[in-house]
């Protein structure tokens, strides 16, 4: 296989979620870089999806926009049901708030289950049964280094994202005779909307900088590649692993 050929998606179909910005955006226009027919996603109308969708049909990718608010679960329902089921399905999109663990509240946390779990489960539901009639699957799960290191006030999050690779093991280890992956990528210190008020203070970034052990906070692009890798043909043999992208925070 040529080296084209080992990233190529072309014929295919993904479908990534919270993908108006940031990582999300970065990795929807990757896979149609590399050829993929991409849905970019967005929690409600807004400029950044518009300009997404926009950005990428300038480059000739082919693309259309989706709207859902994950947090809603019969909106979500909906959603699921009637979605054209990809091929490469990224459950990307995620909700958190900075809160010491006994401040949570109980609304907090069904918020941050319902768009970071219950969501994926009722998406993932609806995918797998036409993946595996299709025989083929690629399923990627947007973790965090929070699962290595949960942050301290980002208990309940940081657990989101570990029930999510646990739930990428298991799928891996059952639908892998059906022709599906599934992985997870855990980002480090990413320069997102997300992070844009802590990295506006130049002595965060100092202090993040000096924490990560390749010193540099990450960009959104850095994601795209180990995403490519696993939707790819060259990745068809991965499954059931997660790749941190951290800069080596994880360690
Ligand atoms: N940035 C980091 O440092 C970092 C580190 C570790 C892990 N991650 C993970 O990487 C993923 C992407 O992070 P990011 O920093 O790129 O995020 P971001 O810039 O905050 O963008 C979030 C994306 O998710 C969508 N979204 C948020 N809540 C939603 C909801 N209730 N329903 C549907 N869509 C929703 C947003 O849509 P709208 O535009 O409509 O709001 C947007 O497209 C997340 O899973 C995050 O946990 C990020």
């Amino acid at each position: 296989m040529t080296i084209t050929g080992m990233f190529d998606l072309s014929g295919k179909t993904a479908l990534v979620t919270g993908s108006s910005r940031g990582i999300g955006k970065s990795i929807a226009m990757a896979f149609g870089r590399a050829g993929a027919k991409v849905v970019f996603h967005g929690s409600k109308p807004s400029e950044k999806l518009d300009a997404a969708v926009e950005e990428a049909k300038k480059e000739g990718i082919v693309c259309e926009k989706a709207i859902c608010d994950l947090s809603d679960e019969a909106a979500t329902k909906a959603f699921a049901a009637k979605m054209d089921v990809p091929d490469i399905l990224v459950l990307n999109a995620s909700m958190q708030t900075y809160m010491g663990f006994e401040d949570f509240t109980t609304e907090e946390y069904e918020k941050e289950y319902s768009a970071n779990v219950k969501a994926n489960f009722i998406l993932l539901q609806r995918a797998l049964t036409v993946m595996k009639e299709r025989n083929f699957g690629r399923i990627i799960g947007i973790s965090s280094v929070n699962h290595y290191r949960p942050g301290l006030n980002l208990a309940i999050y940081a657990s989101t994202k570990s029930s999510l690779m646990n739930m990428m093991i298991n799928i891996a280890r059952s639908y892998g005779r059906f022709g599906i992956t599934a992985n997870t990528i855990s980002p480090g210190i990413i320069a997102t909307d997300r992070n844009a008020k802590v990295l506006s203070d130049p002595k965060m970034v100092e202090n993040f900088i000096n924490w990560v052990p390749t010193h540099r906070i990450g960009a959104a692009d850095d994601i795209a590649g180990s995403a490519l890798l696993l939707a790819a043909p060259c990745g068809s043999y991965i499954t059931g692993i997660d790749i941190p992208v951290t800069g080596g925070l994880h360690l």
